[in-house]
């Protein structure tokens, strides 16, 4: 079964739409499997972020990612990487499909209300990043 981190961003904490993105996942078959709210400090938003540590918006998405409590969850099913991509849309919410998360509930490129892992090395990364194994359980 695959898994892949999810993280509702701060926009998106902040107008009380975490469990309304949370449903929309859980409606495409996937499995909530873990599940935590923290407000990420700077030293993991840059792990979390490392690949793009050399863009120019790197420090802005370091900064906000860090900037108010997020939850961050692990959704396990088949296909669960490009099952959450497809349902997330495009990274900036005025190019995201309609009826994406983020054409619904994003606000602009930085503000785009999620993040879900790009592939299984990366997921197996961000997650051990969020959760320690035993606090993730199938069920
Ligand atoms: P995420 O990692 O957050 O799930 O988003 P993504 O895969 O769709 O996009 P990615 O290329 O990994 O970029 C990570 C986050 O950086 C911000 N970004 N800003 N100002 C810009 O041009 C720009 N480009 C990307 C976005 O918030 C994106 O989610
Ligand atoms: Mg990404």
């Amino acid at each position: 079964m695959e898994r892949s981190l999810v993280l509702i961003k701060p926009d998106a904490m902040q107008r009380g739409l975490d469990s309304a993105i949370i449903a929309r996942l859980e409606g495409e078959g996937l499995k909530l499997v873990a599940f935590k709210r923290l407000q990420m400090d700077k030293a993991l938003a840059q792990k979390h972020y490392a690949i793009h540590k050399d863009k120019p918006f790197f420090q802005g998405l370091v900064d906000y990612i860090s900037s108010a409590p997020i939850v961050a969850a692990v959704f396990a099913g088949e296909n669960a990487i490009a099952v959450i991509r497809k349902a997330m849309g495009a990274t900036d919410p005025a190019k995201a499909e309609a009826g994406t998360i983020r054409a619904d509930f994003g606000l602009n490129i930085e503000h785009n209300a999620v993040h879900g892992s790009d592939s299984v090395e990366t997921a197996g990364k961000e997650i051990g990043l969020f959760f320690n194994e035993d606090e993730i359980g199938d069920y």
